[in-house]
């Protein structure tokens, strides 16, 4: 069959239906404003499309190449839709005359370098899925001009490097959904990862690449985690690294956070921490710190802080070493406890200016659960125990003396026992280490849109 082929009776009908300056390509159905060429064997594309065309499918063909002249007068163009093709690469230009362009449809094909010229003009394209193709490379401009854009699709791909820095919230300020997962990016540039908008970070997928375990990349991941990201929740277990680069060391490292005890994470985020944000999660018996940064710039400001277990807290009024507060604002609280929980207000006043700003804080001071949980389980397992001997004792006596000289009771005293110890010798509670450590730790809750990225670590 050849493609194109005039078949006149059909296509005078067609234009009979299109006003008749218009013409259906004879392989297409056309549609109100929808034109399908899906599935037709066309292996170019049809040399007149019609321009009323607001949807276009082309999907299920052998297109391997789209030069400039493609998409010309089609200015309604706006969804496009080309998943599995042929397509290697794209010429320049293709989509310069259909601007309208919300969706499109890439998936599927051959494309090896996204290159930056592909998508010049798009400023409208919302939505641009490119995953399963053959992409080992994405141009550094490549989704530069794409300011609507609100989710990109590059998974199934073989990326190794990502040009993150290129995302930026004025450059992308829609952009919620960026997944890159599997792919081959062994290593990320992590501090362009963590300046990424906070929108992109919620919907950054990067599951199931070939990331080497290391601190850094640890960190990101267990901030993301903390904040209870989707990306995290949906893709458990296809979180995965490797340790040393070494394939077959393939660990699931959310679950699996042995590996990262010597991480920094863990401890910058048990320091007393400055806090950017209004809500705070602590751990009873934590140090906290809460600053008191508003929008006065003086140097000679005054702060008052109200808290809800302690009333008006001022320099002077302070007989507490357990509480500071320092010139700079920031009220330091040394052990919290669960009844400093509450909604934290300070009051900088500029004196001289007669102004003044608060902030407020709304701190959570959460018993430390798990570890309380383990006492009592390991207090329950030493009672069994001792029941168990007490009846061993009561009931298999008279015995032999080599039996009876040895009533080493297995059970250590309680109060110098060492959970830590303990807990490895019960197999249940192992799994629970992590789980312990992360509770105790200061923490941030973060409002839906973080400022910046610079808060993803805390210990500066
Ligand atoms: C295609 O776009 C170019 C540049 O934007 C413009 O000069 C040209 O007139 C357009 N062609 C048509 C047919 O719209
Ligand atoms: C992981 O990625 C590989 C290709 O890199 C793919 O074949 C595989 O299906 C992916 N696995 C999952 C669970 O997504
Ligand atoms: C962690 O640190 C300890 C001592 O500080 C060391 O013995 C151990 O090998 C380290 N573990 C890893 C995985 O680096
Ligand atoms: C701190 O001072 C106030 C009065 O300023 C007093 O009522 C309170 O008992 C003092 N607290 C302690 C712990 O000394
Ligand atoms: C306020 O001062 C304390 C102690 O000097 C310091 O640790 C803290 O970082 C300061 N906070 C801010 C927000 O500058
Ligand atoms: C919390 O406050 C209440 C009364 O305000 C007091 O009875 C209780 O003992 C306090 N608890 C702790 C742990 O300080
Ligand atoms: C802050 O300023 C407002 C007016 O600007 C005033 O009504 C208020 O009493 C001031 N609060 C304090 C704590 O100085
Ligand atoms: C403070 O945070 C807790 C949970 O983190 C929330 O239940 C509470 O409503 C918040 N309070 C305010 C005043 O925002």
């Amino acid at each position: 069959m050849t493609p194109g082929l005039y078949t006149g009776p059909l296509l005078a009908l067609l234009c009979l239906l299109h006003g008749s300056e218009e013409t259906c390509p004879s392989m297409c159905l056309c549609v109100s404003d929808t034109v399908s060429c899906s599935s037709s064997g066309l292996a170019k594309l049809p040399l007149s499309l019609p321009s009323f065309s607001v949807t276009l499918d082309l999907s299920h063909n052998h297109l391997s190449w789209l030069g400039p002249d493609g998409f010309k007068r089609m200015p309604r163009l706006e969804n496009l839709r080309m998943a599995h093709n042929k397509l290697s690469s794209l010429g320049h230009g293709v989509f310069q005359n259909a601007s309208s362009l919300r969706l499109l449809d890439l998936s599927s094909n051959m494309l090896h370098v996204v290159e930056q010229h592909y998508f010049q003009g798009l400023w409208r394209l919302e939505e641009l899925l490119l995953f399963n193709n053959k992409i080992s490379q994405v141009e550094a401009g490549a989704l530069s001009g794409l300011s609507s854009l609100k989710m990109a699709y590059f998974s199934l791909n073989q990326i190794t490097h990502f040009p993150f820095f290129s995302i930026q919230d004025h450059s992308h300020p829609f952009l919620t959904m960026l997944d890159l997962s599997s792919n081959r990016m062994t290593r990320l540039p992590w501090e362009d990862v963590k300046a990424l908008p906070g929108l992109v970070q919620r919907g950054l997928y990067l599951h199931n690449n070939s990331l080497i375990c290391d601190c850094s990349m640890y960190s990101v991941f267990w901030h993301w985690n903390l904040r209870g990201y989707d990306s995290l929740k949906d893709f458990t277990d296809e979180h995965t690294c490797t340790i040393y680069g070494d394939p077959r060391a393939s660990i699931r490292f959310l679950r699996h956070t042995r590996f990262f005890h010597n991480c920094t994470v863990e401890k910058a985020v048990s320091q007393p921490v400055t806090v950017l944000l209004s809500n705070v999660l602590v751990s009873e018996g934590e140090r906290v710190r809460l600053d008191c940064q508003t929008s006065l710039s003086s140097t000679d400001l005054s702060f008052t802080w109200l808290s809800p277990s302690k009333g008006y807290i001022t320099q002077a009024s302070i007989n507490d070493t357990l509480i500071s507060l320092f010139a700079n604002g920031t009220l330091e609280i040394q052990a919290a406890k669960v009844n400093d929980t509450g909604l934290y207000v300070c009051t900088a006043v500029d004196i001289k200016q007669a102004l003044n700003a608060t902030r407020e804080v709304n701190v959570t001071v959460l018993l430390p659960v798990a570890e309380s949980f383990n006492t009592g389980y390991t207090t329950l397992l030493g009672c069994v125990v001792t029941m168990v001997f007490i009846l061993m004792y009561l009931y298999l006596t008279p015995c032999r003396c080599s039996y009876c000289k040895q009533p080493k009771p297995p059970l250590i005293p309680i109060a110098a026992y060492d959970p830590s110890t303990l807990t490895s010798v019960f197999s249940p509670s192992t799994r629970q280490q992590p789980k312990i450590q992360t509770n105790k730790h200061v923490a941030f809750m973060e409002p839906m849109i973080s400022e910046e990225g610079t808060e993803l670590t805390p210990e500066s």
